[in-house]
């Protein structure tokens, strides 16, 4: 069933449906991003600290519950481990991939881009620790823009895609490129 955006959430350009605890943000409270996960929970961790998953909209990333091309911007960090043997926390922290995790996340790629206007902006983080992210490419047919690898091991992927506009789709300038072509001219 579609989730509609009340007012405020209308106004919120920027989707991030696996938001986790929001670690990577300047503002966790940034109003201009609509925060979802697939749970809402609360921990302590063995060091004290407390670890809050509080999404805005609980979701799942498979099946979104939004309208085509609602959003600008998708931030996409979905879990990258599937055997997380004894930490615990770590499987708290970042969640962990089910048995079928090439079935969810190519469903999550096609449902984040699905969400996204054309030419949309979707950010990607993939930690290649146990699954290269080359498999994890493969999963998706949109094209990714630049890349920029990160962390001591430089296991960290960072890459942004635009999504394909109607260009893309029949090999023709389609009508959102057509003034950046003729002012070009
Ligand atoms: C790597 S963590 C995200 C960390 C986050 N970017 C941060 O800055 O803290 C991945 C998150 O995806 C969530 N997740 C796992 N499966 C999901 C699904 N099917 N739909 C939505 N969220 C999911 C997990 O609960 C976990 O919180």
């Amino acid at each position: 069933m579609a989730y509609h955006q009340n007012e405020e959430e209308s106004m919120k350009p920027v989707l991030d449906p696996a938001s986790g605890s929001r670690m990577f943000y300047f503002d966790r409270d940034d109003s201009r991003v609509l925060f979802g996960d697939i749970r809402s929970e609360e921990h302590v961790l063995r060091d004290g600290r407390a670890l809050s998953i509080t999404p805005d909209v609980v979701m799942d990333f498979r099946q979104l519950p939004f309208e085509d091309e609602t959003f600008k911007v998708v931030v996409f960090d979905p879990p990258h481990l599937s055997n997380v043997g004894g930490k615990a926390w770590i499987g708290k922290k970042y969640g962990r991939l089910g048995l079928n995790w090439g079935d969810d996340l190519r469903a999550g790629f096609a449902e984040c881009f699905r969400v996204l206007e054309p030419f949309g902006i979707l950010i990607f983080k993939w930690n290649e620790t146990q699954i290269p992210v080359s498999k994890i490419l493969a999963l998706t047919d949109e094209r990714p823009l630049i890349g920029h690898k990160s962390g001591k091991q430089m296991n960290t992927h960072w890459i942004t895609f635009m999504k394909a506009g109607e260009e893309d789709k029949n090999g023709e300038p389609g009508e959102g490129l057509a003034p950046v072509l003729q002012s070009a001219e």
